[in-house]
């Protein structure tokens, strides 16, 4: 299903997006890696075959003219993958994060993801076919212990992705949303070759169930399988599941070393 299709990666220079960006063109795509890190996204680009732009995504000018110039280059655009992110934490309490760190959370994680189907929707419409994937996080559909800003905005952007999986499913329209728990990446200080295990699994596990995921047309793309089993809990006995989120921050903040969000892995 990927073969000769034309896709753009956003934060395809590092992580998750580099992985999935090389996964699809193993499948036979015409990827275009975008990022803010335009030399990470030519070495991807380069190794891969495909082409590199610079992009913000916090500008929608910027992404619309990341899809004319990949539309140019490559014809129209079959699959969108936004998967620029970032992690901040917080400094204190929960609402301690300044006013900017928020406003990053939500112009990455949420408007840029309605920037990209503002740009691409109508020429998918026309086409009756089209692929959205926004990657969140299993933050989007839990939550992030030591991140509000975090876990609102990805819980927006999992919001957004059903409006747009319920508005355009009969206009031809794919949508999926990806929530993993912990990647070892560079958003965790961490990488490739960093020891996975547990409930820390590798970019290159999480673009293999991308693929699976997306060939199975699932809404939800969850790397990390018990996260369905902790939704269904959330969901069924909201109490238990948040005293468990009390327990385990609280376990965290006794007994990790170095009390940095990137060790929370061990904990989960
Ligand atoms: N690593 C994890 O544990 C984890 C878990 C769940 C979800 N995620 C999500 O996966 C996605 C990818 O994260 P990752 O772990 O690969 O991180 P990463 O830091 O390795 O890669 C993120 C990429 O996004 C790019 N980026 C950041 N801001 C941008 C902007 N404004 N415009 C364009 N590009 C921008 C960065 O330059 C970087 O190349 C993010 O949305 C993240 O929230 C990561």
């Amino acid at each position: 299903m990927f073969a000769g299709k034309t896709i753009i990666v956003t934060g395809g220079g590092s992580g998750i997006g580099a992985a999935v960006a090389r996964a699809f063109a193993v499948e036979g795509a015409k990827v275009c890696v975008a990022d803010l890190n335009l030399n990470a996204a030519t070495d991807v680009a380069t190794a891969i075959g495909g082409i590199a732009m610079a992009c913000d995504v916090r500008d929608e000018a910027q992404i619309v003219d990341l899809v004319k110039k990949v539309e140019t280059a490559f014809g129209p655009i079959d699959i969108f993958f936004s998967n620029a992110g970032l992690a901040r934490g917080e400094p204190g309490h929960a609402a301690s994060a300044s006013t900017e760190v928020w406003q990053l959370n939500w112009d990455v994680h949420v408007m840029a993801h309605v920037y990209a189907a503002r740009a691409v929707l109508p020429g998918m419409i026309e086409r009756g076919q089209g692929y959205l994937v926004n990657v969140a996080s299993a933050a989007g559909l839990l939550n992030q212990i030591g991140d509000a800003a975090y876990s609102a905005t990805k819980h927006a952007a999992v919001s957004l992705a059903e409006s747009l999986a319920i508005t355009h499913k009969a206009d031809g329209i794919d949508v999926s949303v990806v929530c993993p728990q912990y990647v070892a990446t560079p958003l965790l200080d961490m990488d490739d070759d960093s020891e996975v295990g547990g409930s820390l699994i590798s970019a290159s596990e999480v673009a293999d169930c991308v693929i699976a995921g997306m060939t199975a047309k699932d809404f939800f793309i969850l790397p990390h399988p018990q996260v369905a089993d902790y939704m269904a809990l959330r969901g069924t006995d909201h109490a238990h599941w948040l005293s468990g989120m009390q327990a385990l921050r609280r376990k965290f903040l006794h007994e990790s070393e170095s009390g940095e969000l990137g060790e929370m892995y061990k904990f989960v």
